[in-house]
């Protein structure tokens, strides 16, 4: 790989503006856990010290970005500032229509309701929490089509955001080609452990699409991550700016929806973009139910003029090299300090594998849960379950899905923290580590019907 003998790439901005963080003791922690049941969605901001729960919303804007907030133009309809995202998704992701929403879901919503007919199935590449609940709510069924080494934490694949396309194949010879909604592919695939696919591999599900006539309809929340790893990674790609990999990459797309809370750099917000005309023109007759007239879309003009800029500065080269170094950064830290970690580490953060770091806690006991719960009790760091609670319950038989991995995301948000903050995090990770066998499992005593992980509780087992 050629990111083996890399110089330093330093951030390409310095720092203008800072928020003072909290630090707090022990005992403190203890208490706030407990109140929160034990889930790191339940503790208060303020309580927390170095904040890994997402990288959603959590970016730092630009001064460019917030002198675009002034120019908020607020009209109920035709806002300035709708046409400057329109063009900038036009421009760089390369699609012809767009619609404003509120954040990713909604597009997720708007996109599932009129594109599923009750029974049909959408292939994705591993599930995500929110799309596949709007898929289902929607009657359709989720079909994974990822590669099998996706489902390993320490097969070492570089693209292990791959589509297998026997699965694809299996699917078609089963069910029939009109039983297929759509193909839902997610760059820099989340659940896997922010694992992109190659472009090589997209080209393949792109022709096999087309062979059968089902359009591709791309998540595209952190698809600028996955075009620095085909830079950085496949043959044919080096030294091309991301860019344009990007636009490659979208044009094996009919469209997208996308939560701009991550790769657009903004603290809120999110668009259907599309080049059906067709599906462009109910979706805007969508909106306006859901989210608001078709040019704002839950969203203020002053958003869209941030998500507008946020689309621009996230191509540059530097900005994405350094992004995702961060987040390489803390991995390598994480790695010498022995806490095992899913391989390679991926674009958004960095998943540490519960399963081998508390193999004494079976996954009925929800490792990861107990494990986030454990990091936050010893520094104050908040990181987030991606195990079972994640994965919820199968519809059909009301049994806890038991994914394979039972991970811990540590979420690096965008242009906010600096290495020595992922230090303090690596830290902690491996303290805890040199002593797992004094963390426990728990038992879940509040559930939600529907993701449960956002707002269930939990006790710790007392042996
Ligand atoms: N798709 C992916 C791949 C996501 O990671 C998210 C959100 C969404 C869609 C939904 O977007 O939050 O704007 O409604 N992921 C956040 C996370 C919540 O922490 O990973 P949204």
């Amino acid at each position: 790989m050629a990111s083996m003998q890399k110089r330093t790439i330093a951030e390409p901005y310095r720092i203008k503006v800072v928020e003072p963080l909290r630090m707090t003791t022990r005992e403190y922690r203890e208490e706030r856990i407990r109140e929160a049941g034990y889930n790191t969605f339940l503790l208060r901001s303020e309580d927390v010290y170095i904040d890994l729960l997402t990288d959603s919303g959590t970016s730092a804007m630009s001064d460019n970005q917030w002198a675009g907030m002034m120019l908020g133009d607020e009209a109920y309809a035709g806002s300035r500032n709708f046409y400057h995202l329109e063009a900038a998704v036009q421009e760089i992701y390369g699609f012809r229509y767009v619609v404003p929403t509120h954040q990713g879901r909604a597009a997720e919503h708007i996109t599932s309701q009129l594109r599923i007919k009750r029974g049909q199935y959408v292939p994705m590449n591993m599930y995500f929490t929110t799309t596949r609940e709007h898929v289902e709510r929607a009657g359709g069924i989720f079909y994974d089509c990822i590669i099998d080494e996706a489902h390993d934490p320490q097969n070492p694949h570089p693209f292990k955001g791959n589509v297998d396309l026997a699965k694809l194949d299996h699917l078609v010879q089963e069910k029939g080609r009109d039983q297929i909604a759509y193909l839902s592919i997610a760059p820099c695939v989340n659940m896997a452990g922010g694992q992109p696919f190659s472009m090589a591999n997209l080209r393949e599900v792109a022709a096999w699409a087309d062979r059968h006539g089902i359009p591709i309809i791309f998540d595209a929340t952190r698809a600028v991550e996955n075009a620095y790893f085909i830079q950085q990674r496949e043959p044919g790609y080096e030294g091309k700016p991301v860019r344009e990999i990007l636009r490659e990459m979208m044009s094996y797309g009919e469209g997208c929806t996308m939560s701009s809370k991550k790769d657009n750099l903004v603290n809120i917000g999110g668009f259907i973009a599309t080049n059906n005309e067709q599906f462009f023109t109910r979706a805007k007759e969508m909106v306006v139910v859901f989210e608001g007239l078709h040019t704002y879309g839950g969203l203020a003009g002053r958003d869209m003029e941030a998500i507008a800029r946020g689309i621009y500065e996230m191509v540059d080269d530097l900005y994405i090299a350094s992004r995702v170094r961060q987040v390489e950064y803390l991995g390598g830290r994480l790695r010498e300090g022995g806490v095992p970690i899913v391989e390679p580490v991926g674009g958004h953060a960095v998943f540490v594998d519960a399963k081998r770091f508390l193999p004494h806690v079976p996954q009925e006991e929800f490792p990861a849960q107990a494990l986030a719960a454990a990091l936050y009790v010893d520094s104050g760091v908040r990181g987030m379950e991606r195990g079972i609670v994640s994965a919820g319950r199968d519809p059909a038989t009301g049994e806890h899905r038991r994914p394979n991995l039972e991970l811990v995301r540590l979420t690096v948000p965008r242009r906010v923290y600096t290495n020595l903050h992922m230090d303090v995090v690596a830290e902690s990770c491996a303290a805890l580590y040199a002593d797992r066998e004094s963390i426990r499992g728990l038992k879940m005593v509040y559930e939600p019907p529907e993701l449960r992980f956002f707002q269930a509780r939990f006790e710790p087992i007392v042996p």
